[in-house]
């Protein structure tokens, strides 16, 4: 399918169209769905006791052995604003010169960058380390990517508090991100937040407008976006709605992410939904951790459990254990204190401990 941009909110974004890719339809009928694991990041950013970064690591070195190949690590985003990925640097450092190792898949570890300063502070780590952004694995290395999230949203009201900036303001500052990036040859996600519901203007956000800032993300040369249901409130309707938006403004399915928080239990009615329709890439977090530390009341991700008992019933492959990765959702609540957010994980080891 041609990429058909519609209408564009700042035309002076727009990428040359030969660095964009192009859909194939026999991409879109692939049965893998890729997991994009973001629980060390979106799962870890809003808990209020700081977590040690030990833990964190391990928490990336379990995750990299269960079969996902991308994990979100961190944000370098300033302490004043998420206390909890202060040490988001000494973790990229780690991954860089110390990978952990991953059954022979190359891992993509992914942080959040919320403007170009984020992006010098990850440059200047992989200089000084001399790992580039494609390492490749050797006899006592894993193989790695290191990728970058930018993110916009689509209410002006969720973009001043969670980035301080207007929606425009946020799109001019990711310019030069991704100029940076792609002269270190980082892939670049997009984000576009509170799609299907904000916090401060409800649930009513125009597909439409959401659309408009994914094209405007793709042309600004994102080599994905992810389309967020910050607050959870998006229901089977009205992601219909939102998916036809896409696809009239031209978005490819193999361009496109969806990153369900899963507050009013709809993430996976809503994921297979948006599986119907051809999508094939989520963003889940182990043991359902989570919430937006600037959308009140919003809890985790869908956890990676449930998604890959729905994903592997339908007779869909993700290379992901759900075993392993109900192991580590049970362990990573025991370490945060709290309680274990994904039924399929509990209902695993609940088998499990019975065979
Ligand atoms: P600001 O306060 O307007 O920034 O925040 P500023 O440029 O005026 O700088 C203020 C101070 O911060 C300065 O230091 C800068 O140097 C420093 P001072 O002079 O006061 O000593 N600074 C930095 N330090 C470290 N790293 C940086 C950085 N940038 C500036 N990168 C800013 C603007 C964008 C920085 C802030 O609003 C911000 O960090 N926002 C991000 C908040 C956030 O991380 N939210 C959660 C992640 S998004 C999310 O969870 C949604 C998602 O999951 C999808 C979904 O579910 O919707 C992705
Ligand atoms: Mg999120």
């Amino acid at each position: 399918m041609a990429f058909r941009p519609r209408l564009r909110l700042l035309s002076t974004f727009r990428a040359p169209l030969s660095t964009r890719r192009f859909a194939t339809e026999s991409r879109l009928a692939s049965d893998h769905v890729r997991i994009v694991e973001v629980g060390p990041r979106d799962g870890l950013q809003n808990e209020k006791k700081a977590i040690p970064k030990e833990t964190k690591l391990e928490l990336i070195e379990k995750l990299a052995k269960t079969g996902v190949t991308t994990i979100e690590a961190g944000s370098f985003v300033p302490a004043k604003w998420v206390p909890q990925m202060a040490s988001t640097a000494e973790i990229c450092e780690h991954l860089l010169t110390s990978p952990p190792s991953s059954q022979n898949t190359t891992i993509a570890y992914n942080y959040l960058v919320p403007n170009i300063k984020g992006l010098e502070s990850l440059v200047k780590i992989m200089d000084s380390t001399g790992v580039p952004a494609h390492a490749p694995g050797s006899a006592t290395k894993a193989a790695t990517t290191t990728e970058i999230s930018l993110f916009a949203a689509a209410t002006e009201a969720f973009s001043k508090a969670n980035t301080n900036c207007t929606i425009a303001e946020s799109l001019e500052r990711i310019k030069p991100i991704v100029a940076l990036a792609k002269t270190k040859d980082i892939r670049v996600r997009g984000y576009v937040s509170v799609a299907l519901g904000c916090p401060y203007e409800g649930p009513e956000v125009s597909p439409t407008k959401v659309a408009d800032i994914t094209a405007t993300l793709l042309e600004m040369g994102a080599d994905e976006v992810s389309v967020a249901d910050t607050t959870g409130m998006g229901t089977a309707p009205r992601t219909v709605e939102l998916l036809k938006a896409l696809k009239a403004a031209g978005i490819a399915n193999t361009d496109l992410a969806l990153h369900f928080h899963d507050t009013y239990g709809q993430a996976l009615v809503n994921t297979i939904v948006a599986l119907e329709h051809g999508v094939r890439i989520f963003d889940s977090s182990v043991g359902g951790l989570g919430g937006c530390p600037y959308s009140k009341g919003a809890t985790g991700n869908v956890s990676t459990e449930d998604l890959i008992h729905t994903i592997h019933s339908l007779g869909m492959h993700t290379g992901i254990s759900l075993e392993e990765m109900s192991q580590i959702g049970s362990w990573i609540s025991g370490e945060l204190g709290r309680i274990n957010d994904s039924r399929a994980g509990k209902a695993t080891l609940g088998r499990l401990s019975k065979i």
